[in-house]
């Protein structure tokens, strides 16, 4: 019998502390069910004492899943723990993870506290935390620079208090395969009471090893993954969950272990996560890029062709991208459109919901022959943000671009119920649309990133376009889809200055006080 190894997905909280990922209750809710969909053991939904919104978002994931444990992240503090507690209440299956800092670095430079203290905190709060359930996590942040007696030692004193997941981070992502492989199995061999708990690990990427890491660790007794969708998270990201699954699970001759996962669900959970947070994918991104099953070499093509196994070590269609078929059509009916709605996870608040996004969805087909499932899932993106906080809206463009001839656009925008028309001139249609736009809300912001994709395939595919606003410390991702890429452009900038407009102010966790 193989162990298992527990997928801890934290593209809900990680991942959403990338600069600009930031995602609204109910993306949170869409991706969560997707993640539930894939069988992933638990989902770190957010932090709760970092914002009213983060923690109505964990509340709300919390109500919303019932298969997978849901999980909130807590600084070594009364206050963080309480909140968590409260905003899980709700969950069938709860976790609270809390965490403080046990490198000498982190512990005299940010927290001033002597390594003793640091123990007494992160006791306290494992004790507090098993007030509220008996699933807790503790992490001592920053481990991958701490000291390993220092780690043993705060380490046993958390499985003592009560905590029954401990997880290594490699916070800033420094650690070596090889190093970190063997300082798990070191402190599995050397903490008197490790058998009472589960070990895990969490590595960035900042040298891009964060797979490796994650999967050395595993080779040495490690028993928990924490990752993310696409990789998501702060500066480089995490460990990516697709990786780290599909290298378990292909090399079951090296690993002792297997997930519980439904490897069928991982292309459209990552598409998901992409559109909503306007993170593109790389096309040579393992696993989830568009090239990751592509063979260009007529050597290769031949190969795969007699036998695919000559260059292929998994299949596409075991990863999930086979399931890109066309769903719907001009003459699918409102029934057929909500089945497969209600397939890919999205349950409509009530009928004026489900009437505009038919709408919407006619007015799609009106111009598009094929409707995929990605197309359906841009479509929920852009309804679902504009219920909750477009204050401006697109109502018309016109461009004119001609050879030998200046680019120029008038926009028609609606801000808050008034109507107001621009016109600017640009380097070309997408510049002078942007330009317009612009002259109506004047952000002042700077535009970091432009981006399109298409979601599917065919030149009457729909582009996704991705534009990233900094703004005073402030940076927000924006997307917007439509056969038209000057429109999507347009539709992704709006969404951009809404978010800039309405971005709820967050605390990061790991720069508070302890
Ligand atoms: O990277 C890190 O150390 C973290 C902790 C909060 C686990 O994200
Ligand atoms: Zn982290």
């Amino acid at each position: 019998m193989k162990d298992k190894l527990i997928i801890f997905d934290t593209t809900l909280r990680d991942g959403e502390q990338s600069p600009g990922a930031s995602m609204t209750r109910d993306e949170k809710v869409r991706i969560a069910r997707a993640l539930e969909r894939m069988k992933v053991d638990v989902i770190e939904a957010g932090f709760p004492a970092a914002s009213q919104g983060d923690f109505e978002a964990v509340q709300a994931v919390a109500d919303a899943i019932k298969d997978s444990t849901v999980c909130g992240l807590a600084r070594a503090l009364d206050k963080d723990i309480d909140r968590a507690g409260e905003a899980l209440k709700g969950a069938q299956s709860s976790r609270i993870h809390t965490f403080i800092a046990t490198s000498p670095i982190h512990m005299q430079k940010k927290l001033n506290m002597q390594p003793d203290q640091v123990i007494e905190y992160a006791v306290r709060a494992v004790k507090r935390a098993r007030q509220y359930t008996d699933n807790v996590e503790f992490s001592p942040e920053d481990a991958g620079r701490s000291e390993e007696d220092f780690l043993c030692r705060i380490l046993e004193a958390v499985i003592d208090a009560g905590a029954r997941t401990l997880n290594i981070p490699d916070t800033v992502g420094y650690s070596m395969p090889q190093q970190f492989g063997a300082t798990i199995a070191n402190l599995i061999q050397r903490i008197p009471n490790s058998d009472k708990a589960i070990f895990s690990v969490h590595c960035h990427n900042d040298l891009g090893l964060a797979v490796a890491n994650s999967l050395s660790a595993v080779m040495n007794g490690a028993r928990q993954v924490e990752c993310t969708i696409n990789g998501l998270g702060e500066r480089a990201g995490n460990a990516s969950l697709e990786e780290v699954v599909m290298a378990v699970r292909t090399r079951q001759d090296f690993f002792g272990c297997d997930t519980g996962l439904d490897a069928r669900e991982i292309v459209t959970c990552s598409k998901l996560v992409s559109s909503i947070t306007g993170f593109p994918v790389q096309p040579n991104k393992a696993i989830v890029g568009a090239n990751a099953f592509a063979h260009e070499s007529g050597i290769h093509q031949d190969g795969v062709l007699k036998n695919r196994e000559t260059y292929e070590i998994m299949r596409a269609e075991d990863v999930g991208w086979s399931t890109n078929r066309m769903v719907l059509g001009k003459h699918s009916g409102r029934n057929a459109f909500k089945t497969r709605m209600a397939e890919l996870g999205v349950q409509f608040a009530g009928e004026a919901d489900l009437n505009d996004a038919f709408f919407r969805f006619k007015q799609l087909a009106d111009k598009k022959h094929d409707i995929f499932d990605e197309d359906l899932q841009a479509l929920i993106s852009e309804q679902g943000f504009e219920a909750e906080d477009e204050h401006i809206k697109l109502v018309a463009l016109k461009v004119c671009s001609e050879t030998g001839e200046v680019p120029n656009a008038t926009v028609t925008i609606r801000v808050d119920g008034k109507e107001m028309t621009g016109c600017a001139q640009g380097g070309g249609a997408v510049d002078a649309s942007l330009k317009a736009i612009e002259s109506l809300v004047k952000t002042g912001a700077i535009l970091a990133l432009y981006s399109v994709n298409n979601i599917t395939n065919g030149t009457d595919a729909q582009g996704e376009v991705t534009v990233r606003l900094e703004n005073a410390g402030r940076i927000v991702n924006g997307s917007g889809a439509d056969t038209d890429i000057v429109i999507a452009s347009a539709k992704a900038y709006i969404n951009a200055v809404n978010k800039l407009q309405s971005v709820d102010q967050r605390q990061h966790p790991q720069k508070g006080d302890v």
